[in-house]
């Protein structure tokens, strides 16, 4: 090409059209949930502890940091404690889920509520029903924990108006009515 010629543009290629699949918005589970056969149709974006909250009614459990850190959301899936904020609702279906409303269905508060309350285990409460929920679990699987496990237990869960020491002495108290044996009503 010589001085002065100027090189041709080059001719962009014509966008070929995308073919995208058309998303899959919603699915339709079924799930136990406090006792409850529960059959719905949900967006599967949306996190397990939404779908119990604005789904099904079931506002005891809390949400906190929404990512996996606080423990507010804390519900037991087939028994075990989980952050309901890191689970979707479509990876419920098949399984139980029991959260805070089972503990106690009636006037009569489960011991480890009782014990939280005697033992002012609770302030505003926010994070109260997601440590509900694991200290239940543990108390289920070491009726008598030591000191550090009960510790151990409560490090998934953050309290920002105790000192955790009602906390502590509530589940230790409540340990000692055989709480554990006593499972959720719901
Ligand atoms: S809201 Fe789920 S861990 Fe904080
Ligand atoms: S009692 Fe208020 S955050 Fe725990």
């Amino acid at each position: 090409m010589g001085e002065g010629t100027v090189a041709p543009a080059r001719l962009a290629r014509p966008a070929r059209p995308r073919r995208l699949r058309p998303p899959v918005a919603t699915a339709t589970v079924t799930l136990t949930v406090n006792d409850r056969p529960v059959e719905a149709t949900v967006d599967v974006r949306k996190t397990l502890a939404d779908f119990l909250r604005e789904d099904l009614g079931l506002t005891g459990t809390h949400l906190g940091c929404e990512h996996g850190v606080c423990g507010a959301c804390t519900v037991l899936l087939d028994g075990a404690p989980v952050r309901s904020c890191l689970l979707f609702a479509v990876q419920g279906a098949g399984h139980t889920v029991t959260t805070v409303e089972a503990l106690s269905t009636g006037e009569t508060l489960h011991p480890l509520q009782e014990a939280f309350r005697r033992h002012h285990g609770l302030q505003c409460g926010f994070c109260t029903p997601g440590i509900l929920m694991s200290a239940y679990a543990l108390l289920r699987d070491h009726p008598h924990p030591t000191e550090a496990q009960v510790l151990e237990t409560l490090g998934g869960h953050l309290c920002r108006c105790t000192g955790y020491q009602g906390i502590v002495e509530a589940v230790q108290a409540a340990a000692g009515t055989g709480a554990g044996a006593e499972p959720p009503k719901g």
